[in-house]
């Protein structure tokens, strides 16, 4: 619905931009995409990285990206979100609200309240494209919004004949708009702020403190909110649903009992609507100060223009995403749409925060919301290496920053604070995939070293949110015991499975990094602790479903050796499914099951394929985990790599069959359109880099080869400026010919199944030939990607 509206919208700001050609690509992002079943995506006004994120925000189950396509009302307008968390909802501070007027000219039958201004939408205004969100509710007001790095600017039209706001008011009500700022956000968390409103502008200036939404302690937000087109009548501050023209200050504090807390903001009144029945709003953000708030607003929105801010924006996300071409001659318009908006939603996050970080002083970048790491590792950080190089760059500076001052490296983190960690210690895999992929413009390779060092080797006292658990037990026994005991820190004691095999990738990662410092002896150590993952597989324990029966899964172990028993398919679909979540009693294995898990040694795989049977029986064991309905959940992130490990067992082109597979049954252009929580984009990562035929082993200078679901693909680094193209030769738009049968590079015969980065940063040409059958192509032992054991010097 809102989308098609959007596209006429599109093709009309495209007739009059003036680089009209470069626009093209953003016909395809859809931000409405994963707006309801779970996606929590945030379709609103954002640039790219930026820290201001505008859109409608409702209040029904689904509010964690702030707007949803469902049947909700909507509360307000606000600044700051966070897109496709599974945690709560975060942010969405100070909402805007505005009404035609006051029933009868009384200022107290206004609605001021969240609960009572709620109202529904009507649905077919619902407009939202890359920099821009529109809706009207059924007020008949109208709403725009667009945004800057930190400035959110909104373009208010009122009916030219007031409406009143609910069906049940009697009365009439004059032309005299009411906008208020709402003390609140998403999850009703402040504790305390602050209001004021100037008589004679109009300004309302605040402060607030909230909680982070997946985390630990409390965050300060200011703001800053400018009117202009109109004349004022009145301002002042509401609590509860009662409002008054004195005093102009309001200060209020959690009172211990009210749940959410006590309803409290400022208003500005007007005499009436300005030309063209607008008002517009301008709400500039600081975690510093409202000095700083108001001077960002001022010297990103010095004019108010709505319709400059918002080409603006377009422009941003139209350079961004000009990083990559495609020939898409054939191509279904839907898949398009899902590999535009997937990049799209890479770039949503991590927020820029530079300048904005009260914590600490520092010449370093500063990005906040890496919400997860443990999401984003495996392929919103390998897209963004790909094609935004220098962001990824400011991010790992960020991130040892991070480390430098907090003392370790983040797993997750939020509005400034500390998130909850999920598994291993997943930064350390960022920290290596720039390392090997030889990111390096200002980054701090020898602290970034002690970060993950640290990581592995000091257990922090609280690692629910940071670094590792249980490491006296890994050091010693080489696994983290179900029984762990481990007086040395605190987290949740659950996981131990899932967190051992992500312990041993991590280690492996730094022993990458150690390798490339000619750091022998720890090469030789963390290599050791990388072969961990098989600690925990009980090779005798079996799993029968559906008359078919498996043998050998990664299993508890208690601290005395002997093994446990957790069913191998509980935490599927098929077995109480969500017993695994980190808020739920917890188990071994986390969001996922043991027969998920048993996958995971992404850097042993040589060894792995031995221990499940050899490369036969693991192909059939991989083939079950993806044909068996309910045995793998496709919408969480620890799916993603399970589609190409075939590559490692000599049949790539098994891993194109069940990409295929997925794309777009479960990736689509509709609402409903990704099968799990987007995390921050992680969902659009995966359908991006799949179709573009380079699949990325994260923390590995690895990208395993598949056909693109384009001719052809060209993506021009934006540091050395060199073409990379992947052509295909026989490319067939109904996706028969999905069957690598030769490949050249640069004009020269190339067997093995994967690529590495100098691809992006020299350039060349990647040609494809494809077929309707599985070929020998990438088959052979010496075509097989590097797997520590066995060709580890690559
Ligand atoms: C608006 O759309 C929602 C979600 O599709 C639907 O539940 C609701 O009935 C629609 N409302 C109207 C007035 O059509
Ligand atoms: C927004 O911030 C980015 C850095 O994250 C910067 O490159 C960009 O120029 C800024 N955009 C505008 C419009 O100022
Ligand atoms: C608008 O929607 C709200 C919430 O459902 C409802 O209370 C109100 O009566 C509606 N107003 C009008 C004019 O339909
Ligand atoms: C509210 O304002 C007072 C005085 O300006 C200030 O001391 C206090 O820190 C503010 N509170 C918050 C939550 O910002
Ligand atoms: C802003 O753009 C809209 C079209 O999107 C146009 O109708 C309107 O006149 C423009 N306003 C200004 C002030 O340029
Ligand atoms: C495009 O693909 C979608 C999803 O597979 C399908 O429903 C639709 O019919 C296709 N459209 C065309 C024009 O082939
Ligand atoms: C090992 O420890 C587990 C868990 O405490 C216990 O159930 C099991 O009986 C022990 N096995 C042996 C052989 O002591
Ligand atoms: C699994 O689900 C069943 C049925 O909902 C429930 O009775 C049982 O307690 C659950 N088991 C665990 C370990 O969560
Ligand atoms: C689109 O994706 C969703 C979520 O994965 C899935 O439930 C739905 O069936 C898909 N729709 C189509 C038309 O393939």
């Amino acid at each position: 619905m809102g989308f098609k509206t959007s596209l006429r919208i599109v093709a009309l700001s495209l007739a009059l931009a003036t680089h009209a050609t470069q626009h093209d690509v953003l016909d395809f992002v859809n931000p409405l995409i994963g707006t309801i079943n779970g996606g929590h995506v945030f379709p609103g006004a954002t640039l790219p990285f930026g820290m201001a994120k505008a859109v409608a925000d409702t209040n029904g189950a689904e509010l964690q990206g702030g707007f949803a396509s469902d049947n909700s009302d909507i509360v307000g307008f606000s600044h700051m979100h966070d897109s496709g968390t599974g945690g709560g909802a975060s942010l969405g501070n100070f909402p805007l609200f505005a009404q035609s007027g006051c029933l009868n000219g009384e200022l107290n039958n206004c609605y001021f309240a969240k609960a009572l201004r709620a109202s529904k939408r009507i649905n077919d205004t619902v407009i939202a494209e890359p920099g821009y969100f529109a809706v009207a509710l059924n007020s008949s007001i109208n709403t725009e919004m667009t945004v800057t790095n930190h400035t959110a600017l909104y373009r208010f039209t009122f009916p030219s004949t007031p409406k009143p706001m609910k069906i049940t008011d009697k009365g009439s009500v004059p032309n005299e708009p009411l906008i208020l700022v709402d003390l609140t956000d998403l999850s009703n968390s402040r504790s305390r702020a602050n209001i004021s409103v100037d008589d004679r502008t109009g300004r309302i200036t605040g402060s607030g403190t909230f909680q982070p939404s997946f985390g630990i302690g409390t965050y300060t937000l200011y703001f800053c909110t400018d009117f202009q087109g109109a004349e004022i009548k009145q301002t002042g501050v509401f609590q509860n649903n009662r409002a008054g023209t004195h005093p102009k200050h309001l200060q209020t504090q959690a009172d211990g009992s009210s749940k959410p807390p006590v309803p409290a903001g400022a208003f500005v009144q007007f005499k009436r609507p300005g030309k063209h029945n607008e008002i517009v709003a301008r709400v500039g953000l600081s975690f510093i100060s409202t000095q700083q708030a108001c001077r960002n607003s001022a010297n990103e929105i010095g004019d108010f223009n709505f319709n400059s801010t918002r080409q603006k924006a377009r422009d941003a996300w139209a350079d961004k995403l000009s990083t990559v071409r495609v020939d898409a001659t054939g191509v279904n318009k839907t898949l398009q749409t899902v590999f535009w908006s997937g990049m799209y939603r890479s770039m949503i996050s991590p927020q820029d925060y530079t300048g904005e970080n009260p914590l600490w002083k520092s010449d370093e970048p500063y990005y906040d919301s890496f919400y997860c790491i443990w999401d984003s590792y495996r392929s919103i950080h390998p897209l963004l290496t790909i094609l935004d190089p220098v962001s990824q760059t400011l991010m790992v500076r960020s991130l040892i920053d991070i480390y430098r001052h907090e003392g370790k490296l983040p797993d997750c983190r939020m509005s400034l604070c500390k998130g909850f960690t999920q598994g291993g210690s997943n930064a350390d895999v960022v920290l290596a995939d720039a390392y090997v992929k030889k990111l390096n413009d200002g980054i701090d390779w020898k602290t970034g070293y002690e970060a993950v060092i640290s990581d592995a080797e000091d257990e922090p006292p609280i690692w629910s949110v940071e670094g590792r658990g249980g490491l006296a037990s890994w050091k010693e026994l080489g696994y983290i015991p179900t029984d762990d005991f481990d007086p040395y820190g605190v987290g949740p004691f659950t996981r131990s499975i899932s967190r051992t095999v992500e312990y041993a990738y991590n280690d492996f990662c730094i022993a990458e990094m150690a390798r490339g410092m000619k750091k022998q002896g720890d090469v030789e150590k963390y290599q050791k602790r990388a072969e961990n993952w098989v600690n925990m597989f009980n090779k005798d324990q079996q799993s029968t479903v559906q008359g078919k029966t498996f043998t050998g899964f990664l299993q508890p172990r208690y601290l005395n050796g002997t093994y446990g028993f957790q069913d191998p398919t509980f935490c599927t679909p098929m077995l109480n499914f969500t017993s695994c979540y980190l808020n739920s009693n917890g188990h071994e294995t986390y969001e996922g099951s043991s027969w998920l898990y048993t996958f995971y040694a992404p850097h042993d795989m040589d060894a792995l394929i031995t221990t499940l049977g050899g490369p036969t029986e693991f192909v059939r064991r991989l083939q079950f985990l993806h044909d068996t309905p309910d045995l793998l959940y496709m919408g969480d992130e620890q799916g993603f790599l399970m589609v190409y490990l075939f590559h490692y067992a000599g049949r790539p082109g098994l891993s194109s069959f069940y990409q295929h597979h997925y794309i777009p049954s479960l990736f689509n252009d509709t609402v409903v359109g990704i099968p799990g929580n987007d995390d921050s984009g992680a969902m659009g990562s995966f359908s991006t880099l799949a179709m573009m035929g380079v699949w990325p082993v994260a923390g590995q200078d690895v990208y395993l080869i598949n056909p693109p679901f384009f001719p052809e693909i060209t993506i021009t680094n934006p540091i050395t400026k060199k073409k990379a193209i992947i052509r295909t030769i026989q490319f067939d738009a109904s996706y028969e010919n999905i069957y690598i049968q030769s490949a050249k590079l640069d004009g020269k015969p190339y067997t093995r199944n994967w690529i590495s980065h100098d691809f992006f940063v020299q350039g060349g040409v990647l040609e494809l030939t494809l077929g309707k059958e599985e070929s020998q192509w990438g088959t052979r032992q010496q075509d097989l990607p590097p797997s520590m054991r066995k060709n580890h010097s690559r």
